[in-house]
């Protein structure tokens, strides 16, 4: 199963980056599937350690999908990384297999460390949708404009019922970007 994390990395001077995820779940193992193009990266490739944070904090998703931005923090405890100050649990990672195609790579990590803050709080539509809204401001080069719009307008309604504030806000961010990015680029 595919679990949206925030991966935080550090890079070869020791600054963190946080950026959303999708990873491959285990116990033991897990197996995270950057852009060969991405800060992400770079930093596993140079560093070789990652620590994966589950949180229901989609407003944090957006903003580091979207921007290169630090997340407040502490330290992890196996490996030289930080966890997510806004994190319900965690896995700390060591880089142990490096694989993949030309534009994506696939690293196998090895569980070293965990930990819990807080409960998950569950399942919220709001925060789904949020995230698919994230995902999809991040691939607007591959996307037929119309449908990102037909996309954006669902999910706002999802987000208008089932949010809360934090959630308005995240989505009121895509939908800028987004808008930004279309003004940008003449569509
Ligand atoms: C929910 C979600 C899941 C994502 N999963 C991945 C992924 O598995 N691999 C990837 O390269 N980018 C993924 N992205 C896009 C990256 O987060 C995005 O390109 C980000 O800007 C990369 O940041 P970085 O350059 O600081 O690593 C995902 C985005 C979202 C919102």
């Amino acid at each position: 199963m595919i679990v949206e994390v925030l991966l935080s990395t550090l890079d070869p001077a020791g600054q963190p980056n946080f950026a959303p995820m999708g990873v491959m779940w285990g116990e033991d193992e897990l197996i995270v599937k950057p852009f060969r193009a991405t800060r992400t990266y770079a930093n596993l490739v140079a560093t070789g350690y990652a620590v994966a944070n589950v949180t229901d904090d989609a407003l944090a998703f957006v903003d580091t999908a979207l921007a290169h931005l630090a997340l407040p923090h502490f330290p992890a405890e196996t490996v030289p990384g930080v966890v997510f100050a806004g994190v319900c649990y965690w896995r700390e990672l060591a880089v142990i297999g490096t694989e993949g195609g030309p534009e994506r790579a696939k690293l196998r990590c090895r569980v070293t460390g965990r930990g819990w803050r807080r409960d998950f709080v569950g399942f919220n539509r709001a925060r789904g949708a949020v995230l698919e809204a994230a995902i999809l401001a991040t691939r607007l080069h591959l996307l037929a404009p119309s449908d990102v719009h037909r996309a954006l307008v669902q999910y706002q309604a999802i987000v208008l019922k089932t949010g809360d504030e934090p959630e308005r806000v995240a989505l009121a961010r895509v939908q800028e970007h987004v808008r930004c990015w279309y003004a940008a680029t003449d569509h």
